[in-house]
């Protein structure tokens, strides 16, 4: 029987330490009610010392399979979609599989960017849906604290570290197509905007990582209007209205493009998650912190749809359209 992925569990992980906005007050030229008003965040949270990229990962896992009641030997793929690696190779995924113990099964990074989760939650799908795992843990987990030159007030206030992780699992699939689980996905790059987001290092150009460069005016105007289109083309390819979707759950960069999406998608900010104010912008961990943060709280609710969406460095950006 053809196998659908249904999302089984979620998970989450930020760092104990929390910097707010005030905080940054006292290192960069800033204020809390500028970033506040811009941004829509008031604190961010940043690894320890020696904490890396692979144990937020761990800890976000490990709280995806409590909650499904699951070990990790139950686990036959591991995604983590990261532009934080702890090495350059192997892979954040592997040292993942290594941390929790995990049997031999795939293991490997998507780099994405911000767009990162999409991206490794499709080529999950993928995965699934042609019978090469079982069980896949998909986990967007990122330490920009790394990669922020904490001198640059135009960037440092906006990023923060975390982790987020969902469980997908092959399940029985009536029909031609998927009505529950991951339903449709829908990815897209344009390497001509590659000079909007950029860090100014990397492995092969200087051997190092660079900190962040973004053309903050750029970024904006195209999330607003690449996110409406990716919403949109879920929504055609599901013959759906934006007022069958239960949650729009979009990349928490900055609540002025959640706002302005939310606005031309003419969906009520009261059906939009919004999580940024307590963690900024963690890149690919944006997306599966999102999702956790209500389905925890309860907001989110079993067999609800949710249409999440993010846009990145690249410019990469995409949607899935989720039955829960
Ligand atoms: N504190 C105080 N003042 C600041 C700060 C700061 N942290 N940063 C910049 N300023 C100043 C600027 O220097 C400028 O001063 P000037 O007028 O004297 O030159 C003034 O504030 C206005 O700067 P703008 O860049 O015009 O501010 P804007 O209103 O455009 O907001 C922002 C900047 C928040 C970066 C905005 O462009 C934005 O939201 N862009 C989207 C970027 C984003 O979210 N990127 C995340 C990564 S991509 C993604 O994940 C989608």
């Amino acid at each position: 029987m053809p196998k659908y992925a249904h999302v089984i569990s979620t998970g989450s992980y930020l760092p104990e330490k929390a910097l707010t906005n005030k905080d940054l007050e006292k290192t960069v030229d800033t204020s809390d009610e500028w970033i506040f008003q811009r941004s829509g965040i008031r604190q961010r949270h940043i690894a320890a010392e020696g904490e890396l990229t692979s144990d937020m990962a761990i800890k976000a896992a490990k709280s995806a399979l409590d909650k499904a009641g699951l070990n990790p030997s139950d686990i036959d793929g591991i995604i983590v979609a990261t532009t934080t690696p702890d090495l350059t190779f192997p892979s954040t995924a592997v040292i993942v599989q290594a941390g929790l113990k995990a049997p031999v099964g795939l293991a490997f990074d998507v780099q994405a960017v911000c767009a990162g989760f999409i991206y490794a939650l499709s080529t999950a799908n993928g995965l699934i849906r042609t019978g090469q795992a079982k069980r896949i843990l998909v986990i967007g987990a990122e330490k920009l604290s790394s990669i922020i030159n904490w001198e640059d007030r135009t960037t440092c206030v906006l990023f923060g570290d975390g982790a987020g992780a969902v469980i997908l699992e092959a399940r029985d699939m009536e029909g031609e197509k998927p009505s529950e689980g991951i339903i449709s996905t829908h990815l897209y790059a344009d390497g001509s905007f590659k000079n909007a987001l950029y860090t100014n290092g990397g492995v092969g150009l200087n051997g190092l990582s660079g900190h962040i460069v973004m053309n903050g005016h750029e970024v904006f105007k195209q999330a607003v209007n690449l996110m409406s289109e990716a919403v949109n083309k879920a929504l055609e390819y599901n013959n759906l209205k934006a007022s069958d979707v239960d949650w729009l759950v979009p990349h928490q960069a900055n609540i002025r493009i959640i706002e302005s999406t939310a606005k031309k998608l003419k969906v009520p900010m009261e059906r939009v998650v919004v999580t940024l104010q307590n963690h900024g912008n963690t890149s690919a961990a944006s997306i599966p912190l999102a999702l956790d943060v209500p389905m925890r709280s309860g907001m989110i609710k079993p067999g609800q749809l949710a249409l999440l969406e993010a846009l990145g460095g690249g410019l990469t950006w995409g949607s899935a359209l989720i039955r829960l």
